[in-house]
C-alpha cells in the first residue's frame, strides 16, 4: 500500500483540472477524468494528495491517481484548508447520519461517493466492522482511518469496536493499478472470519477477511423485508432461492414460515457460509434443498415449481461495451426464473449492475415475461437499504435494483 502523504493547505499539491471538471465538481460531482486534468507535475508520486485547481481558484481537495480513468476524487469541496480535518468531518457525519442503531444492528457506516468519502466503504457487524478501500488514493488516508475509527464508534455509537477488517481487495482496485490484499488490523481472526450477522432476527454467517462484498449483502436488507411480509401470509411457501450466498434470502424465508428452501449457488465457499447460518437458526434439514449448481445449468433441469422465486444474480453488466450481452443473460435468467413459478406464485429479481437504470431493468422483465407468454403484476419495487443513500448529483452511486413480479393468469 502506499505511503501516508498527508499535507496541510497550501502545502497540497495542484492539480489543474478544466473549465468542464470544474464546473461539474462545483455541481456537486466528485470525480474528475484522466482528460479532464489539464496538466501532470512528473515530479509528484503516481498517487497523491491534492488540490484542485483551476483558473486560480481552487474546486477542492482530495487525491490524484495518474494510473486511474477516474484520476481525480474529490474529499472537500471548495478551499479546504485540511484535508485531514475534511475526512474526519465527514466520517464522523457519515456516523451520525447512520443514529440510531438498535443493539447489534449491522448497518453501512460510510458509502463511499455519497457519504463524500470517495474509494471508502465501512460496514459495521457489532462487535466488528470492515475497512474497505477502493483507490489507491484512499489508501492513503487508511492509517488514520484506522487509528480514529474505534474512538469514533464508541463516541458516536457508544459501542466497542472488538475487531477491524482492512479490505483491499476489490475487484475495482484492477482500475486503480493498486495492490489487492486484506488483513486484520485487530481482533480474534477467527471471529472475523466467521462473524455472527443479524438481520431482523435472523442469524447469518460471514467471512469479514474473505467474504463477497464486506462479508454479507446489507443493500438488500430493505427489500428482503418485502420478501418477509409476503411469506408470512403465505405459511408453508416453497421458495427457490438463486444465487444465494450465504442465504440472505431464503434464510429470512425459512424463518418467516417457509415450508422448504431450495438454495442454489456454484460457490462453494458460499455454500458453507450458508450451512452455518442454518445451522444457527436451527433449521431443520428437510426443509431444504442445496444445490452446488450453475445457475442456468440447475434452472434447464429442475422441473420443480415454487410460490416464490428469488434471483439475485451478480451484475452482469461490468462495463458499457458488454451491455447488450449482458442484458441478453439478465432476460434469460428472468425467463427461466419465471417458469419455474406456480400459479399466484411471485418472482423477485434484482440487478445491482449501476449501468442498467431501473426503467431498463423493468423493460428486459417484460421481455422475459413475454417471452415466457406469461402475464405479471409489479407489486413491489425497491433500490438499495437507505444505509446505501444515492448522491443525487451521482447517479453512478445508485445501482440496485429489485423488482416482485406476481404471476397472474388470464386463462
Ligand atoms: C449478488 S450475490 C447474491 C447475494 C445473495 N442473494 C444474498 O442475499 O446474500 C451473487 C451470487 O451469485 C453467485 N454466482 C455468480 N455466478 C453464478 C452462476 N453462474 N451460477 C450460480 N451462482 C453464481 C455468487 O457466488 C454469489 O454468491
Amino acid at each position: 500500500m502506499a505511503t501516508t502523504l498527508l499535507m496541510a493547505g497550501d502545502a497540497l499539491p495542484e492539480v489543474p483540472i478544466s473549465l468542464r471538471a470544474a464546473r461539474r465538481v462545483a455541481a456537486g460531482v466528485l470525480w474528475i477524468y484522466s482528460n479532464e486534468v489539464a496538466q501532470r507535475d512528473p515530479a509528484l508520486p503516481a498517487v497523491h494528495l491534492c488540490r484542485f485547481v483551476h483558473g486560480g481558484r481552487t474546486l477542492g481537495a482530495g487525491y490524484f491517481n495518474r494510473h486511474s480513468l477516474i484520476a481525480g476524487r474529490v474529499l472537500a469541496r471548495g478551499d479546504e484548508p485540511d484535508l485531514a480535518a475534511a475526512l474526519l468531518r465527514h466520517l464522523k457525519e457519515a456516523l451520525v447520519r447512520r443514529r440510531p442503531l438498535a443493539p447489534g444492528e449491522s448497518s453501512r457506516l460510510v458509502f463511499s461517493e455519497a457519504d463524500l468519502l470517495p474509494g471508502l466503504v465501512i460496514d459495521y457487524y457489532p462487535p466488528c466492522a470492515v475497512l474497505q478501500s477502493n483507490t489507491a488514493g484512499m489508501d492513503l488516508l487508511v492509517p488514520l482511518l484506522v487509528e480514529r475509527l474505534p474512538g469514533l464508534v464508541a463516541d458516536i455509537l457508544g459501542a466497542r469496536l472488538e475487531g477491524l477488517a482492512l479490505r483491499c481487495d476489490g475487484s475495482a482496485r484492477r482500475l486503480e493499478a493498486a495492490e489487492r490484499f486484506s488483513r486484520v488490523c485487530f481482533g480474534d481472526p477467527g471471529r472475523l472470519a466467521a462473524a455472527a450477522v443479524e438481520e431482523d432476527g435472523v442469524r447469518y454467517v460471514a467471512d469479514l477477511l474473505s467474504g463477497q462484498k464486506t462479508g454479507f449483502f446489507l443493500d438488500q436488507r430493505e427489500n428482503r423485508r418485502f420478501l418477509a411480509r409476503w411469506v408470512r401470509r403465505r405459511p408453508g411457501a416453497r421458495v427457490l432461492d438463486l444465487c444465494c450466498y450465504s442465504g440472505g434470502w431464503g434464510l429470512r424465508a425459512l424463518c418467516e414460515g417457509a415450508g422448504h428452501v431450495t438454495f442454489v449457488d456454484e460457490s462453494r465457499e458460499a455454500l458453507r457460509l450458508l450451512q452455518a447460518g442454518l445451522e444457527a437458526n436451527r433449521i431443520s434439514p428437510g426443509r431444504t434443498r442445496v444445490a452446488a449448481q450453475e445457475v442456468f445449468e440447475f434452472l434447464a433441469a429442475d422441473p420443480e415449481r415454487y410460490d416464490v422465486v428469488v434471483a439475485d444474480p451478480p451484475a452482469f453488466v461490468k462495463s458499457r461495451p458488454n451491455l447488450a450481452k449482458a442484458l441478453k443473460a439478465y432476460q434469460r435468467l428472468n425467463r427461466l426464473a419465471w417458469q419455474r413459478l406456480a400459479p399466484g406464485g411471485v418472482l423477485i429479481t434484482c440487478s445491482c449492475s449501476h449501468l442498467l437504470t431501473p426503467d431498463e431493468f423493468l423493460a428486459l422483465l417484460g421481455r422475459a415475461v413475454a417471452q415466457a407468454e406469461g402475464m405479471a403484476q409489479v407489486v413491489y419495487r425497491g433500490g438499495q437499504a437507505a444505509d446505501h443513500p444515492q448522491l443525487l448529483s451521482m447517479p453512478e452511486t445508485g445501482y440496485l435494483k429489485c423488482a416482485g413480479l406476481l404471476r397472474i393468469d388470464t386463462a
